[in-house]
């Protein structure tokens, strides 16, 4: 009967630290594991600076500061209005304010300026006025350029976008 026990008790002993070495090596695996996903991770991470931001960003910005006088100059309205598809959903052209302010008129407008809209603080609290530039590096990033706008919309990443749309929204009584 004391030999049961003690077979019953090593059995239960071994039972249990089998399923704590088996709970060891879960969780090893399992940091193991993240090991490979996380570099993989940051490697991808890595490769999306390079082609977006660092190279991209850099020197698009690079270009674009004294082109993009050139770029509105030669700017399309009628292809800007296609552009503005995009914003339709929350921007109106007729006075209204909609998800978003209305545009009219926005073009040299102060920043975060029209009565009545409910802006984040930090589109009310920016300052300055959307001239064509402003405006161009708004659009291109919009929660990069003002960190906390609630204007949800990725950016237009084609210069060209840019400027086609600005030239449209010049026509609203800008
Ligand atoms: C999903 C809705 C949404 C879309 C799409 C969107 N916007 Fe906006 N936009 C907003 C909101 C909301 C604000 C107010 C942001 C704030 O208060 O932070 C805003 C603010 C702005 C402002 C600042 C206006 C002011 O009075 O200061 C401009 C300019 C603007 N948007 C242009 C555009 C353009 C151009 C597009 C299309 C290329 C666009 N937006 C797409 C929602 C949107």
């Amino acid at each position: 009967m004391f030999d049961t026990m003690t077979v019953t008790k090593a059995g239960g002993a071994l039972c249990g630290s089998l399923l704590v070495f088996l709970l060891i090596k879960w969780a090893a695996d399992g940091l193991y594991h993240t090991g490979p996903v996380a570099h993989g991770g940051e490697e991808v991470a890595q490769a999306y600076v390079i082609d977006t931001g660092d190279t991209g960003g850099a020197t698009e910005a690079a270009q674009e500061g004294p082109d993009f006088a050139t770029l509105l100059a030669s700017a399309d309205p009628a292809a800007g209005e296609k552009v503005f598809n995009k914003c339709k959903a929350c921007h109106k052209l007729d006075g209204t304010n909609a998800t978003g302010p209305h545009l009219d008129g926005v073009v040299n407008r102060p920043i975060g300026s029209v009565e009545g809209f409910g802006y984040s603080d930090a589109m009310k609290n920016h300052g300055g006025t959307w001239d064509p530039e402003t405006l161009s590096h708004f659009l291109e990033n919009p929660k990069g350029y003002i960190p906390g706008t609630k204007m949800s919309f990725a950016g237009l990443k084609k210069p060209e976008d840019r400027a086609d749309v600005i030239a449209y929204l010049q026509q609203f009584g800008g």
